[in-house]
């Protein structure tokens, strides 16, 4: 079987063919990055507008390196959400119509879930389900307990900025340009790691909830009140990181404690982090857990990740009849 996945959900054009027995058979991938950054951010209607130039080229250009023709495929499936509406819309419209045209099926797929099953993209050594997710991104920090394919239950959330979303405005504020996370990282390894002590946010009291956005403003008030020198830069770089890592390990030791979960997956643009990764091995060796990674080319946003979710929706008998183009700029995982 296969199956199509496009992914227009925020400022990444991506495309890819899956196939059952293949698995990944061919994908292209566009970002829109750049043109955003001037901007400092994401401009929601630049980005819709993109997805509308680029994302025929690009399915043609997956069909031609895949060798296939339109007619071979037996499945689509987008991102429905969550993410910019106008954005998803250009996804829908082209993933539904192209459907309905060569008379396939047509699947939604959850933008979070299929970050999470990112993780089982790989040929050896996949998690299985149940397992605890981090689903670190820049518009979400979640923790959930997947029980089974579709089945999630958030442990915990951000109560306001996503760990992404902090260390790009962090970056931002460092200059760093955007999106920030990234270069951040890479400075970090340039400071000497003992200069600041940034808070750890919410891991003094119970529960598995987030706060990122008060770290962001110690962020910036160390810089403001620094001799803004490069230094100084590094240094607080290295101290957000620092205090944001730690911050999820610390969170994700008590959800494995919580749930008895022995399979900890982490995924979303935030998990190419080095440190990170380095911190929760650690944290599972030590709590005697495993933990899982997406190929760095699958943590941020792909088209891979939807063609394999898609995939196994379907598998599962997931149709979409209805010509209707379901899109939720909202959709908690797990509803
Ligand atoms: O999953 P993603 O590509 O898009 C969303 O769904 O949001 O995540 C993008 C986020 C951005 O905030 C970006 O700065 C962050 O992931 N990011 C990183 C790193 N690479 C990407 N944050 C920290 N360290 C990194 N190495
Ligand atoms: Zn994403």
């Amino acid at each position: 079987m296969y199956v199509l996945g496009i992914e227009t959900s925020c400022d990444e054009t991506g495309v890819a063919i899956y196939e059952t027995q293949a698995g990944l058979v061919a994908e292209a991938l566009y970002s829109q990055a750049a043109d955003h950054a001037r901007y400092g951010g994401v401009v929601p209607e630049l980005a819709s507008r993109d997805h509308i130039r680029k994302l025929t080229p690009l399915i043609k250009q997956t069909l031609d390196k895949a060798n296939l023709d339109f007619k071979d495929l037996d499945a689509i499936g987008y991102t429905a959400g969550p993410g910019l509406v106008g954005a998803l819309l250009v996804g829908a419209a082209l993933g539904r119509s192209l459907a309905w045209s060569l008379n396939i099926p047509c699947v939604t797929v959850h933008h979070m879930e299929a970050h999470l099953l990112a993780a089982l993209l790989v040929d050896d050594q996949k998690p299985q389900f149940p397992f605890l997710g981090l689903l670190v991104s820049g518009g979400h920090t979640l923790l959930v307990h997947a029980k089974a394919l579709g089945e999630y239950e958030i442990l915990g959330d951000t109560l306001d900025d996503a760990v992404g979303e902090a260390f790009d405005k962090t970056a931002k504020v460092l200059g760093l340009g955007y999106p920030g996370g990234a270069v951040l990282s890479k400075l970090a390894e340039q400071s000497d790691a003992s200069t600041y002590k940034f808070p750890r946010p919410m891991t003094n009291r119970p529960g598995l909830d987030f706060s990122f956005s008060g770290l962001k403003t110690h962020a910036l008030n160390t810089w403001e009140a620094s001799d803004k020198s490069d230094v100084a830069k590094a240094n607080v770089a290295c101290a957000f990181q620092i205090a944001a890592v730690e911050t999820l390990a610390i969170k994700c030791r008590r959800a494995l404690q919580q749930t008895g979960l022995s399979q900890l997956v982490v995924a979303g643009g935030v998990s190419a982090n080095q440190l990170l990764r380095q911190r929760l091995q650690q944290l599972a060796e030590k709590e005697q857990a495993e933990v899982f990674f997406p190929p760095l080319a699958y943590c941020s946003d792909n088209g891979a990740m939807v063609a394999f979710a898609a995939h196994e929706k379907l598998q599962r008998g997931a149709t979409l009849d209805a010509l209707t183009l379901p899109v939720k700029a909202r959709w908690p995982l797990g509803e």
